[in-house]
């Protein structure tokens, strides 16, 4: 199936709305010595192109006058110099505009960056990958453009049409009347027509995305359209998409075409205007032909700025909804961040033995979930009047049936999300009042799909604790039961993982994360089905080592296949945002409720696909 990707070219044509462009206009603060130069460029490139024509006027009426004794030096010397100086200033003004380019993008980048690294998951809950990255990458590539070029154009063709306008009334009021009426319906049909020009480029840019799109879906999900036989219906999908790109796009090469023959008619009307009105004085020796040469070369140039302008207007309509995405995105306030209180007292932090920056304990303590009440955004209560309370050093595993709020309870626990009622407590103190960053460098998370960062082995593992020596990195992945595996490998810990480099298995990821876990030492493991796709036997060496690290240390694990978690000190089954049963594995088994239910089925199937020997096993049921 062809997913509607939303990756999207903004389509839609907005009225400007000022404070938007003013709000983005100041990124070009740091770099403002440079606008104030690029507009000069502008400006200057704009003058010469005008005077240009003056000079060619005052020598074809000098020829005129005096022949072959006209001043033939002066005007090759003035034309050079006329020449030279625009194009030094188009090299200046390309060099400036593509700096102040990439400096703005560069900017803009960073900040949204920095604020997608601050966001709680809340916020990526309801956001497609895709369309951030559009967010950060092609928008923020439109706006930083129109902001150097587009300014560089306007100071431009402002410039040019003013001048030329004054120029003309000047030389002769008459004749500049004629050229100008034209004017405001050059400046209509430009802006009408680069309106739809740009609007159909758009369509077609933004179909050309969506059918990259489905070659990305077709080529990633190869094996499940085999395995379902989908591959007809995919390519009348397909089929679909291309045609709509071929109907823009002939939209687009129609208008193209039209526009140009259309305002070259329009100039063209205007010069003609301007050579039988001028003529006429010229026979009547009103004027001399170099001001009608003058003349006639002016209300050709008219046409360029006006449809630089044109486009630069239209483009800012079209960039109006991109700009406000772009800004939404920036301004977005994380919602789960330090209160005032904790930052003021981070602020004010001494550095204190066993004091954390936020001025409490550095130690985790006890952990108290009480009366929590949590719904997710987009759904109803998980977890209502939930209470939990757990003495340091405790492992805690979590069991129950899929969806029962076992991920939710971690990730409340994380503050990845906060609770909606009641308050989660670490050694008496809510920990909203303690800081978050804190509360983070005390954790290790290994989740079910671990996720490796593009560089070696050694370098996913030491993510864990940057300052880790080499020795450190490979006793944790030892510990994690990662050795073997890395050291099969032809490069051991250099080999490269991620895009481009070594596929590794599920299994061997969950590894690595754990290694990474271990690495940083945290006063709390969570573990969300961090060991599901290990074999049974390497889950059980891993276990012996996490059992020695953890002495002391508490953890929370979430596991499908419960024999994992025998050895757990407190086992709780969750159902429906319910603990319904707690103990340790002994106690619960003799109750034989719900989780001795649930062990000795998982224990049967296992029997019964061969897994484990089952001699063993039966002894352990009963
Ligand atoms: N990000 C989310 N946004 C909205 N609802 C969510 C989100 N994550 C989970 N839920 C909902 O919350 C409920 C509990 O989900 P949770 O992931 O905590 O279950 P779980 O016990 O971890 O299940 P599993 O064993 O399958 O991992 C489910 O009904 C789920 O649909
Ligand atoms: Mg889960």
């Amino acid at each position: 199936m062809i997913a509607a990707v939303d990756y999207e070219e903004a389509v839609e044509i907005q009225q400007l709305r000022l404070g938007v462009w003013k709000r983005l206009w100041r990124y070009t603060k740091p770099y403002r010595k440079d606008v104030v130069l690029l507009v000069l460029c502008g400006v200057s490139v704009a003058l010469s192109g005008i005077a240009t024509p003056l000079v060619e006027g005052m020598a074809i009426d000098d020829v005129a006058a005096n022949g072959l004794d006209a001043r033939f030096t002066l005007y090759a010397v003035l034309y050079f110099i006329l020449v030279a100086s625009a194009a030094i200033g188009i090299w200046a003004f390309i060099w400036l505009a593509g700096k102040i380019r990439t400096h703005v993008a560069h900017d803009i980048r960073r900040d949204g960056f920095d604020t997608l690294q601050r966001l709680p998951f809340a916020f990526f809950d309801q956001r497609p990958v895709g369309w951030l990255m559009a967010r950060m990458t092609s928008d923020c590539e439109r706006l930083s453009n129109i902001l150097a070029w587009g300014v560089l154009d306007l100071a431009w063709g402002t410039t040019k049409l003013v001048a030329i306008t004054i120029t003309m009334l000047i030389i002769n009021w008459k004749l500049a009347m004629a050229v100008l009426v034209v004017l405001p319906f050059l400046f209509w049909v430009s802006a009408l027509f680069r309106r739809r020009i740009l609007k159909t480029a758009r369509e077609v840019r933004k179909t050309n995305s969506r059918i990259t799109a489905s070659y990305n879906e077709c080529i990633t999900g190869v094996r499940t359209t085999k395995t379902f036989r989908r591959e007809q219906q995919n390519l009348g999908e397909f089929g679909g998409l291309s045609t709509e790109m071929y109907g823009s796009s002939v939209r687009n090469a129609v208008l193209s075409a039209l526009y140009l023959p259309i305002v070259l008619t329009i100039g063209s009307v205007a010069t003609a205007g301007a050579l039988v009105w001028g003529g006429y004085d010229v026979r009547a020796g009103g004027i001399t032909i170099g001001t009608l040469v003058v003349f006639l070369r002016y209300a050709q140039q008219f046409f360029e700025p006006i449809q630089e302008l044109a486009h630069w207007f239209a483009e800012m309509q079209m960039a109006q909804a991109s700009a406000e995405r772009i800004l939404d995105l920036i301004d977005t306030e994380p919602a789960i961040r330090d209160n005032e209180a904790v930052q003021q007292r981070m602020a004010a932090h001494v550095p204190q033995p066993g004091l954390a920056p936020d001025g409490y304990p550095n130690r985790l303590g006890k952990i108290e979930f009480r009366d929590i009440g949590f719904s997710y955004d987009t759904g109803g209560p998980i977890l209502e009047s939930f209470n939990l309370s757990v003495e340091p050093g405790t492992s805690v595993a979590l069991v129950g049936a899929t969806g029962g709020g076992k991920s939710t309870i971690v990730n409340l626990l994380c503050r990845f999300y906060e609770p909606t009622a009641g308050g989660l407590y670490l050694d008496g103190v809510e920990y909203r009042e303690r800081s978050l960053e804190w509360l983070h460098s005390q954790l290790g998370v290994v989740l079910q799909q671990p996720h490796l960062f593009s560089g070696t082995l050694r370098d996913n593992i030491r993510y864990g604790r940057l300052d880790a020596t080499d020795e450190e990195v490979t006793e944790a992945a030892r510990l994690a039961g990662a050795v073997e595996f890395i050291e099969a490998l032809k490069k051991g810990f250099d080999t490269q993982v991620g895009e481009g480099g070594v596929r590794l298995s599920t299994g061997q990821k969950q590894l690595l994360s754990f290694a990474r876990a271990i690495l940083a030492r945290p006063q709390l493991l969570i573990m969300d089905e961090a060991t599901s796709s290990v074999d049974t036997e390497t889950e059980a060496k891993i276990q012996a080592g996490v059992e020695r690290l953890l002495e002391d240390r508490t953890s929370f694990v979430i596991a499908h296949r419960l024999s994992t978690i025998r050895s757990a000190d407190r086992i709780l089954v969750i159902d429906r945002g319910k603990i319904v049963e707690q103990g340790d594995h002994r106690s619960l088994m003799a109750q034989r409720g719900r989780y001795w239910r649930l062990y000795t089925d998982q224990s049967l199937r296992d029997v019964t696909k061969g897994q484990g020997v089952w001699r063993d096993r039966r002894t352990e049921i009963e």
